[in-house]
């Protein structure tokens, strides 16, 4: 097979870019290690950038997201019980939409028309460092090859695409936390209108949602925990423990239909173009999901690499490639401060003892007390320009 552009992993970067290919009659096959069903029953993050809603509008997925997504306004920010709501349209006039990352992944799968192919075993890229590069893959038992002028990896942070690259051309940045989020999903209506992000002495809890009547809850748990060691009462208890006495007691518990620990890393990998193989999304970065940027980063990246592609193929014209790690890259490290930050003021740290604690508490009546603190939380929390 020949195509201009081979796209490795079928997540929201490989869906969205090989969506926005589609769109500008640019010939792009997507090779996907899992199934569908796999792909989809992942659960992730929940919050989309205004940005994000756009792009899925230009790729003319966005209308189930308009009728079931829910437009937020602001947000809850709490510390030992204390409250404040910070108002992204009266601080910066913008908004976010809670929808399911797996809703973003179920209406691009729906859209798109060119070949995905699923349950490709072995994927290996080839001579990305010369004109004419080319992908391998086995599938019911047999090699396959694809021929291109370009590779996108977006295969997430454990795919092959980065590991294909040298060590020597590489620069990485990495800072693992102590800690991880357990998050549990319920059919019960959320606690709340809004997202609460929670700070406590025993850790950090954080009351998000899928829809009206499905909630999704973390608690911060120590790096190795064990979701076994985690009963739905244990964990309704423990969070109970971190919200405000109200929030407590107003939340419905229900039993958990999701429940798992993910670990908190902070990753960028640099630069992000190799020859002809362009790396973007989880591939390239991770954040902390403290301040939800990571699908929202998947989609900036991608957006601006189709962009570039459609100068390439369409125009002729390398600049726009030739610009894309030092473009992206700007926003992608604003994304890895603004989320360290979110984390760091809200997750206990035990080595930073009584006086880091001192600090979080001073940093959260600051932001309290100040409107020029609240802005820089709103324009970040609600996507910084692309
Ligand atoms: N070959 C082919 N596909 C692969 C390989 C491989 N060797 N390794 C991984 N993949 C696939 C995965 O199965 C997955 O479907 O690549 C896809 C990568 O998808 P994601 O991990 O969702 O990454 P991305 O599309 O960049 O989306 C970023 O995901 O983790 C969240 O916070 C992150 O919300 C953000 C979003
Ligand atoms: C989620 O709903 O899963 C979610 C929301 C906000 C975050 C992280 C995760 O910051």
């Amino acid at each position: 097979m020949r195509v201009q552009v081979a796209i490795i992993g079928a997540g929201p970067s490989g869906l969205m870019l090989g969506r926005l290919l589609e769109l500008a009659g640019i010939d792009a096959v997507i090779v996907e290690r899992k199934s569908a069903d796999y792909v989809l029953g992942r659960i992730r993050a929940g919050v989309l950038e205004q940005g994000s809603v756009d792009l899925m509008d230009r790729a003319l997925a966005g209308a189930r997201m308009h009728a079931e997504g829910l437009v937020h306004h602001g947000i809850e920010m709490g510390f030992d019980g204390d409250r404040h709501r910070i108002d992204f349209s009266a601080l910066v006039g913008s908004q976010v939409m809670v929808y399911g990352q797996t809703e973003v992944t179920r209406d691009l799968m729906a859209i798109r028309q060119s070949r995905t192919i699923y349950e490709a075993e072995d994927v290996e890229l080839h001579d990305f460092d010369g004109q004419q590069p080319w992908v391998s893959y086995r599938k019911d038992g047999a090699t396959h090859r694809i021929d291109c002028a370009v590779i996108a990896g977006c295969d997430g942070f454990h795919g092959v695409s980065r590991r294909s690259v040298p060590e020597r051309s590489l620069t990485t940045f990495e800072r693992v936390y102590p800690f991880g989020w357990l998050g549990v999903l319920t059919d019960r209506p959320p606690v709340a209108d809004e997202l609460i992000y929670a700070h406590h002495e025993r850790g950090f809890a954080l009351c998000s949602q899928r829809s009206r009547t499905r909630s999704r809850y973390y608690i911060q748990v120590p790096a190795d925990e064990q979701v076994g060691a985690w009963s739905d009462d244990r964990f309704w208890d423990e969070l109970r423990a971190r919200l405000a006495p109200e929030t407590a007691e107003a939340m419905q518990t229900g039993p958990s239909i999701e429940k798992s620990v993910a670990q908190l890393r902070s990753f960028v990998a640099e630069p992000l173009r190799f020859g002809q193989l362009f790396l973007a999304g989880d591939a390239a970065h991770i954040v902390p999901p403290t301040g939800a940027k990571g699908l929202n980063l998947a989609m900036s990246d991608v957006a601006a690499l189709a962009d570039a592609l459609i100068e390439h193929f369409s125009e002729g014209s390398p600049a726009a490639l030739d610009a894309y790690s030092n473009h992206v890259l700007s926003r992608i490290w604003k994304a890895e401060r603004f989320s360290w930050w979110m984390t760091s003021l809200l997750h206990t740290f035990p080595e930073t003892g009584p006086f880091g604690r001192r600090i979080q508490r001073a940093e959260f009546d600051y932001l309290t007390g100040s409107r020029a603190a609240q802005q820089s939380l709103a324009e970040n929390y609600v996507g910084l320009p692309a």
